[in-house]
């Protein structure tokens, strides 16, 4: 089995190659990735020596570039992860996101069509297409798309472009739409890292609008092992949700952080909330389960010292991010420098 994992140098795309590596031992991975501000190859540098594991520094929405490694490389199948991530960002600047997000999927689309050979296609979308809740319900698979922020409205439209290859080329994709995830290599702009960086260095811990919005907390490894069932598993044309069961207000996160490093809530910011904030997302992930019997296998009971100690262990990995230090990585593998 060859794959071709897109984004493979973040957060999620790192956990997922090193699950697939561990679990996955007569697989091949080439994990293609930009390296922006998010991507950092030292979240691989074990694998580095691995003769199943490659790189290409590659913009998904260089359409010759990605024919070229598609046509070199033939895979069998592509996890396709590489995103615009951060909702804030895409406040700031939702241009970047149309490309990446929306052109950069139906690239990859076109050239996996023009492979002409039975390719899988994994589309990783998030639960946040599906706009917000309020105190009850659920967001299933038939729940209708109302995204707010710049980033879900493109996760959104490449979600529909997916769907569309299925039904006008009859493209072999499935698509899963995953709830908030925490664990290693998340980059120290989301809620659980920064919470945790700026808790260690006794720096104030912001915290939007009132805390109470509520988010469904998903270890990463669990997000890993749900895309492998759904590409192995799931129905072609289908979408799956992916959650954690596991409902919590950001105010409960925070104190959760500070209780386990023993700061004290004075740490506590309360500052403007982000506009258009979504108040809460719950997923129904009955629908992995009955079909395609996964589950959770971690609780956040257990996940979330976990991943506190890891940031604890690995703090070199976030200040080398703090610094700047990590875009050298690259120039030192490489020999080149990264071009943003
Ligand atoms: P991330 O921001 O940590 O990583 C994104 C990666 O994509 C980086 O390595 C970056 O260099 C790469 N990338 C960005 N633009 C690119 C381009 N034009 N060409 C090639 N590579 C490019 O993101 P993440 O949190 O790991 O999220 C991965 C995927 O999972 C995304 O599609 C996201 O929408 C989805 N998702 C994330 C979460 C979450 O909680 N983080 C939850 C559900 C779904
Ligand atoms: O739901 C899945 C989504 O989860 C993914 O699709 C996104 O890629 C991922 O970034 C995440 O989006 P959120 O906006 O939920 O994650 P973030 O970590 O940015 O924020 C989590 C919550 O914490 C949200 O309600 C905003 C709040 N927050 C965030 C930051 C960074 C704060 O209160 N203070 C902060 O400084």
């Amino acid at each position: 089995m060859r794959v071709i994992i897109t984004g493979g140098a973040g957060f999620i795309g790192a956990n997922l190659v090193h699950l697939l590596h561990r679990e996955r031992p007569d697989w091949t991975i080439l994990n293609i990735d930009a390296l922006t501000y998010a991507g950092n190859l030292e979240n691989l540098k074990e694998l580095e020596e691995s003769e199943r594991y490659r790189f290409q520094q590659v913009d998904i929405t260089d359409e010759e570039k990605v024919r070229e490694v598609f046509a070199a490389f033939q895979p069998d199948a592509v996890m396709h992860l590489a995103a615009e991530s951060h909702v804030d960002r895409s406040i700031l600047d939702p241009m970047s996101f149309i490309r990446t997000n929306v052109l950069g999927t139906q690239i990859l689309l076109n050239e996996t069509r023009n492979l002409d050979k039975d390719v899988r296609f994994l589309h990783v979308s998030t639960d946040e297409v599906y706009g917000t809740l309020g105190a009850t319900g659920y967001f299933t698979e038939t729940t209708p798309y109302a995204p707010n922020s710049p980033y879900s409205a493109s996760k959104a439209g490449s979600d529909f472009l997916v769907r569309a290859a299925f039904h006008t080329h009859g493209m072999d994709v499935v698509t899963t739409n995953c709830s908030n995830n925490y664990g290693p290599y998340q980059f120290p702009e989301k809620l659980i890292p920064l919470m945790i960086s700026n808790a260690v260095e006794d720096k104030a811990l912001p915290v939007y609008g009132d805390g109470m919005q509520v988010r469904d907390w998903l270890y990463v490894e669990d997000h890993c092992s749900a895309m492998l069932r759904v590409l192995e598993k799931g129905k072609a044309g289908e979408t799956y949700n992916i959650g954690g069961n596991n409902e919590r207000p950001n105010i409960e996160i925070v104190r959760a952080i500070l209780s386990h490093l023993d700061k004290p809530d004075s740490l506590i910011r309360y500052v403007q909330d982000r506009p258009g904030h979504d108040r809460r997302y719950a997923i129904d992930a009955s629908k992995i389960k009955n079909e395609l019997g996964w589950e959770p296998s971690w609780t956040f009971e257990e996940a979330l010292p976990k991943t506190i100690n890891w940031y604890l262990d690995n703090r070199g990995w976030v200040e080398r991010i703090q610094s700047g230090a990590y875009r050298d990585y690259y120039e030192e593998q490489y020999g080149k420098r990264l071009t943003d």
